[in-house]
């Protein structure tokens, strides 16, 4: 067993709070490896933002568990060489957990937060689950995000067309039943890069925000589904032999509205892959002979960061928060 403490991490209690007393949210940036995982340090301590860094049960088979525990132990002491004083606060989350073994064993390699998404899970069940999670994670203090109501969209390979929207109705028995800390609720994002149909207009349900907000008032709610799927991304991709037809994300706009409400947490992952391949399909296709990983991951590696900067300075608005009292 690991204690997240030892590794330098966070928990995302005080993030929260202090996002909320400040209008702005904690980016949640899914990281598969070290390219990834150095973008968003560098982006985030140089920018001053805390940051919540996102590991996928699938993410997770991919990097090893073990790799993992050591990078975010060395994303702490990296962020410390690069502000040259203090690491900016740093959270090591489990996106999507699927069970209770996966949270509890994320939470024995060293997470300081977790999900437990039961909401593909009857009501009651989806509770039970969830408080079970959390009984067990709060005894290292670990932090427990929850879900009501049903995203859209692709998830670990499984494909859904149906929004189910949280109903504000049930948000208090919800908390109340688990003791979670932090509640994603379905208000019309999705995953993926495919978020809304041609044609339509592509809106969030703002209103049940505020009807959750009215609910569970000060609480951290948690927006899942949050990219904005840049449209000269895919046109670089198009244009560098990629097929990404239709691709729509959620705008700026309303991503700037609700990180000045209780939404304390963005999860951000298809825009990063964006920005990955299209930069890299940009230098395979002018210059076919290169086959250094380097000469393609690197300018992956500067084009992430730039978006990442932009995120947290321009749409989240957490630059400059992470060493608030
Ligand atoms: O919500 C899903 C995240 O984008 C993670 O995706 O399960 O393919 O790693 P993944
Ligand atoms: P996007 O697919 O919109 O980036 O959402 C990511 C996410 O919600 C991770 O949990
Ligand atoms: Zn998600």
């Amino acid at each position: 067993m690991v204690n997240y403490k030892d590794l330098g991490l966070v928990n995302t209690r005080e993030m929260f709070a202090k996002a909320m007393k400040g209008g702005y949210a904690i980016p949640a940036f899914n990281f598969n490896n070290m390219e990834q995982l150095q973008a968003i340090i560098q982006a985030c301590t140089e920018t001053e933002s805390p940051v919540i860094l996102q590991v996928s049960k699938g993410a997770r088979q991919y990097a090893n568990q073990t790799l993992l525990r050591y990078m975010a132990q060395g994303a702490v002491e990296y962020s410390r060489e690069i502000s040259g004083g203090k690491p900016i606060p740093i959270c090591l989350h489990l996106d999507h957990g699927d069970s209770f073994e996966t949270c509890k064993s994320c939470i024995e390699y060293g997470f300081s937060s977790v999900m437990i998404d039961g909401s593909h899970f009857p009501f009651e069940e989806n509770i039970a689950l969830t408080r079970k999670v959390v009984e067990f994670a709060h005894q290292y203090d670990v932090t427990v995000e929850g879900e009501l109501g049903k995203l859209a969209g692709v998830e670990d390979d499984v494909k859904s067309d149906d929004h189910v929207f949280t109903q504000p109705s049930e948000v208090q028995a919800f908390l109340a039943g688990t003791g979670v800390d932090s509640l994603a609720i379905a208000i019309g994002t999705s995953h993926g890069a495919y978020k809304f149909k041609p044609g339509t207009d592509p809106k969030i349900r703002l209103d049940i925000l505020k009807e959750i907000e009215e609910k569970i008032p000060g609480f951290p709610i948690v927006l899942h589904g949050s990219s904005s799927v840049p449209q000269d991304l895919v046109k670089i991709i198009n244009e560098n032999g990629g097929k990404l037809k239709d691709a729509i994300g959620i705008s700026e706009e309303q991503l700037r509205l609700a990180a000045k409400s209780a939404v304390c947490k963005i999860n951000i992952d298809s825009d990063g892959r964006l920005a990955m391949t299209a930069a890299i399909r940009k230098v395979f296709n002018e210059k076919p002979a290169e086959f250094d990983p380097r000469k393609y991951l690197g300018p992956a590696r500067d084009a992430l960061k730039e978006l990442y900067k932009h995120k947290v300075i321009n749409v989240l608005g957490s630059a400059g928060h992470a060493y608030d009292k």
